[in-house]
């Protein structure tokens, strides 16, 4: 695996490696890697002749009280967990993505304000406008992302496509715990007793699908049922529940045919989300 920190070396490579018709698969990270991660990047390697991945903890996503510096990191065990897929490893430092006369961004209109755009105001401008990035240096042919960053995941699919990407984008499903818990970094913030109550997230989406199993349809219903079903775990604190069409992400009042319920819940002082798709 070849570890390349500079942007225009990366861009030469797989140019070099585009004109031997190498098919280039792409998993693009913040690092700190969890089974999640090495699904997506596992997946791109049965699929791809050349599988890049990056790690890069994106400061543009990050709000001023988010946690950029604290963020969890360990590029050691990153490599070793990553060296048997992956070719290349592309670990840019901030100054190599944005230097100081850095402009331009990319918005992505009214996705990016609603659900977790709301609490987390300008992360999915920063979100897309890295990726666009990573995109054009990379220029992969296929790129991975998780279904547990299921608003992430329908950004990037709708920039890929209003913006003509040549990009195919693959969303792969949530890794889960044992116990249900989503994986993701931020886990590791958890004090023993939030990593127990913060399998409240997983148990209310199973509450949601086995109401709508048994036939409630109206989503008001639903997501009081998920509210009062939280609300009884101490340390968690609602940011929002929602029932959503998966492509638009807009809210729906009635489950017909496909819905996404999404919720994003403070377990202490770490933010979790967690989403299940629901087919009728
Ligand atoms: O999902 C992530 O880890 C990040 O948001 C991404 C897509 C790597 C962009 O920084």
């Amino acid at each position: 695996m070849k570890i390349i920190s500079s942007p225009r070396l990366l861009q030469k490579e797989i140019i070099r490696l585009k004109k031997k018709g190498k098919v280039i698969g792409f998993v693009p990270t913040m690092g700190y890697f969890h089974e999640g991660h090495l699904s997506l990047i596992r997946r791109a390697r049965e699929d791809c002749d050349i599988v890049v991945v990056s790690i890069f903890v994106n400061p543009l996503q990050f709000g001023p009280k988010e946690d950029l510096k604290g963020y969890p990191r360990n590029i050691k065990k990153d490599i070793s967990l990553c060296r048997n897929y992956a070719d290349i490893l592309f670990c840019p430092n901030v100054k190599a993505m944005y230097p100081d006369d850095f402009l331009t961004e990319v918005k992505v209109g009214r996705l990016g304000d609603i659900l977790c755009g709301v609490s987390r105001p300008g992360h999915f401008k920063g979100v897309s406008t890295v990726v666009n990035k990573l995109f054009n240096i990379v220029l992969p042919d296929k790129a991975y992302f998780g279904q547990k960053d299921a608003q992430q995941a329908a950004i990037i699919k709708k920039m890929a496509c209003d913006l003509n990407m040549p990009v195919e984008i693959q969303v792969l499903p949530i890794v889960r715990e044992y116990d249900g818990l989503a994986m993701s970094s931020r886990n590791v913030y958890l004090s023993y007793t939030e990593r127990k109550e913060a399998v409240v997230l997983y148990k209310s989406l199973i509450l949601a699908k086995d109401l709508i199993k048994d036939g409630v349809v109206d989503c008001a219903k639903v997501i009081a049922r998920m509210r009062s079903y939280i609300l009884k775990t101490k340390s968690a604190k609602i940011d929002y529940i929602r029932i959503i069409e998966p492509k638009t992400l807009v809210a729906i009042k009635k489950i017909k045919r496909e819905a996404l319920v999404l919720l994003a819940v403070f377990i202490g002082k770490t933010r979790l989300i967690d989403n299940i798709l629901i087919k009728r």
